[in-house]
């Protein structure tokens, strides 16, 4: 629900020499996750520090970990099974016991999270709740901005990362759910033409907040890591899904507007503007943005996004994490850890990992 109105030790042994940065990354990525599930991730209720959105977050993070690293996969399918199960019971704000809720960006990061769930263990329960999640989702789609959906069920404001989500997750759905992939590459057309139509997306690619009543982007809203994030990932599935290439023509475009902003003049460390140290959501959103910055990596390589994954990776270990406990200044100093920077800074982990 986030939206700023204004704004396992290596199982072999090796000689030192044979030491790879995938290694050491991948280590790392385990000490953090082993931190963050101590300090945070309470059995009762499958999230993390009660968070809601950000567990989605969360378990997508282990989940790509156990993508990564085999070891790891019986814990994070262990976790998986506790939060598909409990987590539900605990959904702010409702009474239902399921995924959906009043947001429809909250139900996009928990159909992402359980895609992954469904990625990693093959096993169909976490698919159908993602379809089911994407239905209730389309429901949204009712702007007065000819097209797009709406941030919330109150209807009351149009924003970038509900539909980046909405495109992301019809295009995951697209390549997984065969009979339901004509409709859901509609979907995700539809978003994306009304998407790169309606001005969220500033000269320089980088991507406004969302639009106002008149449906027009200002250059008031503001710019996030995480808006610049999740698009790539769904341009990433809709390239798989089609075999059209301008889909990583795009991605490429907008994620070069993201490095420009977001990690130029800091030696390559991704830096999130705009109060990191006040706000839970903002400490989410490098790890999102960094996530999915690794997905078009894998995809169609380039030299700036390997740099960053990786200056950014090493620069938090150093400067910006105790006993695998990260906060949310990847350049340092320390300070300001919550149950979200942590949850970001093993996503750049996991990251880093998968493109070494
Ligand atoms: C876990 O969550 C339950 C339900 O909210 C709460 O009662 C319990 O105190 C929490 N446990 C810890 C260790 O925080
Ligand atoms: C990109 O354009 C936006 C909107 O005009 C501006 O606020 C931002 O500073 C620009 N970013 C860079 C890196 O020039």
């Amino acid at each position: 629900m986030k939206y700023l109105a204004s704004a396992l030790p290596l199982l072999f042994l090796y000689s030192p020499s044979l030491v790879t940065a995938t290694s050491s990354y991948a280590d790392n990525a385990e000490t953090a996750i082993k931190a963050m599930n101590d300090k945070w991730y309470n059995t009762t209720t499958g999230l993390w520090d009660g968070l809601w959105w950000n567990s989605a977050n969360t378990l997508t993070a282990v989940i790509n970990f156990a993508l990564v690293d085999d070891s790891w996969k019986p814990t994070a399918q262990d976790l998986i099974t506790n939060t598909y199960a409990k987590a539900p019971n605990h959904n702010p704000g409702v009474t239902s016991t399921t995924f959906l809720n009043n947001f429809y960006d909250d139900e996009g990061w928990w159909a992402l999270a359980l895609i992954a769930a469904y990625d990693l263990t093959g096993n169909n329960d976490y698919l159908d709740s993602a379809v089911t999640i994407f239905d209730d989702m389309t429901t949204g789609w009712t702007t007065p901005c000819n097209g797009g959906i709406w941030w919330s069920k109150d209807k009351q404001a149009v924003v970038s990362i509900a539909n980046e989500l909405f495109l992301s997750v019809a295009a995951h759905l697209a390549n997984r759910v065969p009979d339901q992939k004509d409709a859901a590459l509609s979907w995700a057309r539809a978003t994306w033409s009304w998407f790169s139509d309606i001005g969220v997306i500033a000269p320089n690619n980088t991507i406004h907040d969302g639009v106002d009543t008149t449906c027009k982007a200002h250059d008031d809203s503001p710019f996030f890591t995480y808006n610049q994030g999740v698009i790539l990932g769904g341009l990433v599935e809709l390239n798989k899904a089609t075999g059209e290439s301008s889909w990583i023509d795009e991605a490429h475009k907008l994620a070069a507007g993201a490095l420009a902003h977001f990690a130029n003049g800091d030696g390559n460390v991704l830096t999130e503007f705009g109060g990191v140290d006040e706000d839970n959501n903002l400490a989410q959103f490098k790890g999102i943005f960094v996530r999915n910055l690794a997905i078009l990596e894998k995809a169609s390589h380039k030299d700036a996004y390997t740099t960053v994954i990786k200056t950014s990776a090493n620069s938090l270990w150093k400067n910006d994490q105790s006993g695998g406990v990260v906060g949310p200044h990847w350049q340092g100093p320390f300070v300001d850890v919550t149950a979200p920077s942590q949850s970001s800074g093993i996503d750049c982990l996991v990251a880093a990992a998968a493109v070494s």
